[in-house]
């Protein structure tokens, strides 16, 4: 498929709503948060299997997020989006830590910067997956959008294959609390990877 890069970006330009970050990478600490529900979206790639959970503290919610990406790189084996990362937030003190989660990554690509909800905390999303391409090189999911408790829709950088399905369901209270990604394993030099191909996420009260 042909590379049209795209630019549909709502949350680039919001100003990061926490000061001087402090990143704590959650790593699973706390993956035993009790949440009320999983969201899902039905056009996740094929490949890989699911992965661990990895859930923000009790009383903190996602409230933006980067992506591993890999860039465009012509004919070497792509595989477009590799990680998800969130960041959470305490709810109603922003001026404490910011702890973020992922799940397992790929190996491939860099961490984008912060995409953040104005203001609210992440409760639904639709992702942008490229369909198998049976020979051609295969790269599965691409992109990420989210919608933010506050009706904003926010979406940093992501890969220009593939299409966008539907909205997953949204978290009705709280908000999106964890995440645990599918990822396609790498195999070698040699076999077509291709990274993240699904994920879902969780809601907390
Ligand atoms: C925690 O980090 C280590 C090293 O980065 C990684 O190997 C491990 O899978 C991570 N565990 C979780 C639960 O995220
Ligand atoms: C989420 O997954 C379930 C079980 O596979 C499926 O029935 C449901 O349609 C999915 N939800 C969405 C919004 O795609
Ligand atoms: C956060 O603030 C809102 C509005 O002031 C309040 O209703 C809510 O109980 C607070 N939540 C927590 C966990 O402190
Ligand atoms: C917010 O978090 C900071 C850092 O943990 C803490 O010092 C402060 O007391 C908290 N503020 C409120 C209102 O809970």
């Amino acid at each position: 498929m042909q590379a049209i890069p795209i630019l549909l970006l709502v949350g680039l330009t919001y100003v990061s709503p926490v000061s001087g970050i402090r990143e704590i990478h959650a790593n699973g600490t706390f993956s035993n948060r009790k949440y009320y529900s999983s969201i899902n979206v039905s056009n996740g790639g094929p490949w890989g299997t699911w992965t661990w959970i990895d859930m923000c503290p009790e009383h903190f919610y996602a409230m933006g997020y980067s992506v591993k990406m890999e860039e465009y790189g012509g004919a070497s084996d792509d595989t477009a989006l590799n990680g998800i990362r969130l960041f959470c937030i305490k709810i109603n003190n922003t001026s404490s830590a910011v702890f973020t989660v992922e799940s397992d990554s790929g190996k491939f690509g860099q961490w984008s910067g912060i995409t953040w909800c104005p203001t609210g905390f992440l409760t639904a999303f639709q992702l942008k997956v490229e369909v198998p391409q049976g020979i051609l090189d295969d790269t599965a999911a691409n992109s990420i959008k989210f919608r933010c408790s506050s009706g904003a829709i926010i979406e940093g950088t992501g890969g220009s294959f593939g299409d966008y399905g539907g909205w997953s369901n949204a978290c009705t209270r709280g908000g999106i609390c964890g995440i645990e990604t599918k990822q396609d394993p790498y195999h070698n030099a040699f076999i077509d990877d291709t990274a993240l191909n699904d994920v879902r996420f969780f809601c907390c009260d």
